[in-house]
């Protein structure tokens, strides 16, 4: 059982570009805990990983694994096992001997060595396939020995690089739910690499959100995605895009081209008339009226329908947005099947006041939040979860 300690971890490239990879970062990862650290491709995802595993040395910082300084010793002396993107097995072993490796450098006898190997493949359902090579299994099947090669080890920490971005996607789903359920038997704490949000939201109990070499959020899933504290945050988390409309406050309202819409509840007290604004409103928490309609709430941004996209049991409606000087904003809001609008219909979208968010111009800061986007945002999905 093991808690992991980073302390102002920095990490640089040397050469002619002189890449920090990392750049001074403290990072606290609970015992037992399913953390996942989230950022676009190039963020330094990798390179943290690598560091705690103790392949990479840091330019600075220290690194404790189980209240132990770690940072001198070699990957070996650390007691954690790293499951890669690309599995890394070994193409010339049996899938037995593959599991077995590292327990064999480690020194564990043979006997105990082939029965956790068996133990494990078993519980990995991997147990036809022992006696197969690499090349002779399926996607699936590679993935599920690079697990069990770091399951068997019985480290610490498991550090898994995107471990199920070369699943297709029907066999990542089953790989989440089945990775989620092994980590919670096993109670071992995880750090886990990925740059696709959902698959952050779905397995994490806590994440961090990361651009170029720092963080930008960290806390669970529902904070992340409720509320994002910045506008790169806001950008990169949701399955369809949050939208993010260029505002100005207006006494209590905030004004988009000739649409009024409330200014939300908790908006900092520094913020004032003539701000210039973000407003961040998901798709999923934006309605949509017909404009000629009597429900059609007033102050909504009035605008036609411009693309229809179908997700399923949803519509993703784009509504390009009557503003003054007309320069384009795209309104999205989803909709229902069986009510999506018609192409070219006049409509009025008006975002949720209690989830709306609210980002300074220029540093892209939360400076404001609705009603339910605070720490009870969602609560009862954590809880039913
Ligand atoms: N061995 C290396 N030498 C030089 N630059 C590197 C090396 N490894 C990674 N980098 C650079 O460090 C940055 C972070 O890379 P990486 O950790 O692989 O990102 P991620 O895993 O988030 O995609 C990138 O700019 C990458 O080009
Ligand atoms: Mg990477």
């Amino acid at each position: 059982m093991a808690a992991v300690v980073l302390q102002g971890i920095t990490k640089r490239f040397p050469g002619t570009a002189g890449v920090t990879a990392i750049d001074g970062l403290d990072l606290e990862i609970k015992d037992g805990e399913f953390f996942a650290l989230l950022g676009p491709s190039g963020c330094g995802k990798t390179t943290l990983l690598r560091t705690i595993a103790g392949l990479e040395a840091p330019t600075a910082g220290t690194i404790e694994i189980g209240g132990r300084d770690v940072t001198q010793l070699p990957p070996g002396r650390r007691d954690v096992a790293m499951v890669f993107q690309d599995y890394a097995l070994y193409p010339h072993m049996t899938v037995e001997d593959n599991i077995a490796y590292p327990l064999k450098i480690k020194r564990v006898a043979k006997d105990k060595r082939r029965r956790l190997a068996a133990e494990t493949g078993d519980s990995l359902q991997l147990a036809g396939t022992m006696e197969r090579r690499p090349g002779q299994l399926s996607g699936g099947q590679q993935q599920r020995v690079a697990l069990a090669r770091a399951v068997a080890y019985r480290p610490n920490v498991f550090l898994f690089d995107e471990p199920l971005s070369n699943l297709d996607a029907r066999l990542r789903l089953e790989a989440r739910g089945f990775l989620k359920r092994l980590q919670r038997e096993l109670g071992i704490t995880t750090v886990y690499v990925t740059h696709d949000q959902s698959e952050a939201l779905a397995l994490a109990d806590r994440m961090a959100v990361m651009e170029a070499g720092r963080i930008r959020q960290l806390g669970t899933p529902v904070e992340v995605f409720h509320r994002p504290a910045n506008l790169f945050v806001a950008s990169f988390i949701g399955s369809t895009p949050m939208n993010l409309l260029p505002a100005r406050v207006e006494g209590r309202a905030l004004a988009i081209g000739p649409a009024r819409l409330p200014l939300p509840e908790g908006t900092a007290p520094h913020v004032h008339d003539g701000n210039e604004v973000v407003l961040g409103a998901r798709p999923e928490y934006t309605a949509l009226h017909p404009a000629e309609a009597k429900a059609a709430p007033a102050g909504g941004i009035a605008g036609r329908v411009a693309i229809l996209e179908h997700l399923g049991t949803a519509y993703l409606v784009s509504v390009e947005a009557e503003v003054e000087g007309g320069d384009g904003v795209t309104v999205q809001a989803t909709v229902p099947e069986g009510e999506a609008p018609a192409i070219g219909a006049r409509v009025v979208a008006t975002p949720d006041p209690a989830r709306a968010l609210l980002y300074r111009r220029g540093d892209g800061e939360l400076v404001g939040a609705g009603a339910v986007t605070g720490a009870e945002a969602g609560a009862g999905t954590a809880s039913a979860g």
